[in-house]
């Protein structure tokens, strides 16, 4: 049903079903993540001892509705890819919820996860390190299917076929390696990769600060059209408020494993409140060059007496054990 949308996603009275269908449950959240907590031991010496805990995720709530990108914005450290992966159960929570159309995903069995698994999907930042280099285009984008049993033969030809045209690839590129693509063109294919499942969520993990400037908009623009045409909702990381403003309808913004402040898009442009959010906006380039803004960078309070805390900025906080 969704391939053959898929398929005649050009058609317009298919995309107008999709949108209204999107809408109609665009009520109730697709996803709701509450009070989500992340930690990872901090070891050292010899023996790996533990020494403390890393509080990676430190209480993370948000909802994201059917065909919404919320965006998930913050500094190199603070905490974005755990909570995609955490959300994905890549990594273990320690806890909090995770709740998918309502149900509590961090409590379900690997078998009850595995229907879920292909509804939620994951783009890379890195797309050279995310495809593996000994198999064909064709294999990457098919293999998922196939083991998901959804078509084989000439029917997993024709899907492989119809994700390649909608990510705007040859037909050919199907018989190539990763590495004869160019970083854009491999995106294209992680992003046909994610697609094959017909995922209703898509954590987009800075799926374009890998690429040229030129390249980022033609990813941007093929992730906002197949959102237009499959309903797609995005949890959309990034450390580009530029980006962010180009593509999401509400934003997150993030520091030391926590969520300091949410707004919708325009919101958290003009009325921004936190001041490490005034700090990230003021670090955008202006597009008129003499009218640059003076980058301020924000420490908590406590913080920015302590002259050790202001040389590392980035980073999440270690609590040492007593
Ligand atoms: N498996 C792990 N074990 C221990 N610490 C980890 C692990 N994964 C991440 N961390 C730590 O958790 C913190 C958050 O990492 P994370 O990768 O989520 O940050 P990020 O916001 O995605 O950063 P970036 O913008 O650089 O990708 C970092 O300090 C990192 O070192
Ligand atoms: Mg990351």
């Amino acid at each position: 049903m969704y391939l053959s949308r898929l398929l005649d996603a050009w058609l317009p009275p298919e995309c107008y079903a999709l949108s209204m269908m999107s809408r109609a449950d665009a009520s109730q959240p697709l996803l709701d993540v509450r009070d989500l907590h992340t930690h990872f031991a901090v070891r050292s010496g010899l023996l790996g001892r533990a020494v403390g805990v890393m509080r990676a995720v430190d209480g993370v709530s948000f909802t994201i509705h059917p065909g919404e990108t919320l965006g998930l914005v913050g500094e190199s450290g603070c905490g974005k890819t755990t909570v995609g992966r955490t959300i994905l159960r890549l990594i273990p929570a320690t806890s909090g919820e995770v709740r998918y159309k309502g149900r509590d995903m961090l409590k379900l069995s690997r078998v009850e996860m595995r229907p879920l698994r292909r509804e939620m999907q994951i783009i890379f930042q890195d797309p050279a390190g995310s495809l593996n280099p000994r198999l064909r285009a064709g294999r990457i984008i098919g293999e998922p299917i196939e083991v998901h049993g959804l078509a084989k033969g000439e029917a997993l030809g024709r899907r492989v076929n119809a994700l390649l045209d909608r990510v705007g690839l040859p037909r050919s590129a199907a018989e190539r390696f990763p590495h004869e693509f160019s970083g854009g063109q491999r995106q294209r294919i992680g992003i046909a990769r994610a697609l094959a499942l017909e995922p209703r969520l898509i954590i987009c993990d800075e799926p374009t600060s890998a690429l040229d400037v030129s390249i980022q908009s033609q990813i941007l623009n093929l992730l906002r059209d197949l959102q237009r045409d499959l309903g797609l909702a995005y949890l959309f990381i990034s450390h580009d408020m530029a980006v962010v403003r180009h593509i999401c309808d509400r934003v997150a913004v993030m520091f030391r494993g926590k969520i300091v402040e949410m707004k919708d898009r325009e919101s958290i442009y003009t009325a921004a409140e936190h001041p490490y959010t005034r700090s990230l906006l003021a670090a955008v380039p202006e597009p008129v060059p003499r009218r640059r803004r003076r980058h301020v960078p924000w420490l908590p309070e406590e913080e920015t007496t302590d002259a050790a805390a202001v040389a590392v900025v980035s980073g999440t906080r270690v609590k040492r054990k007593a």
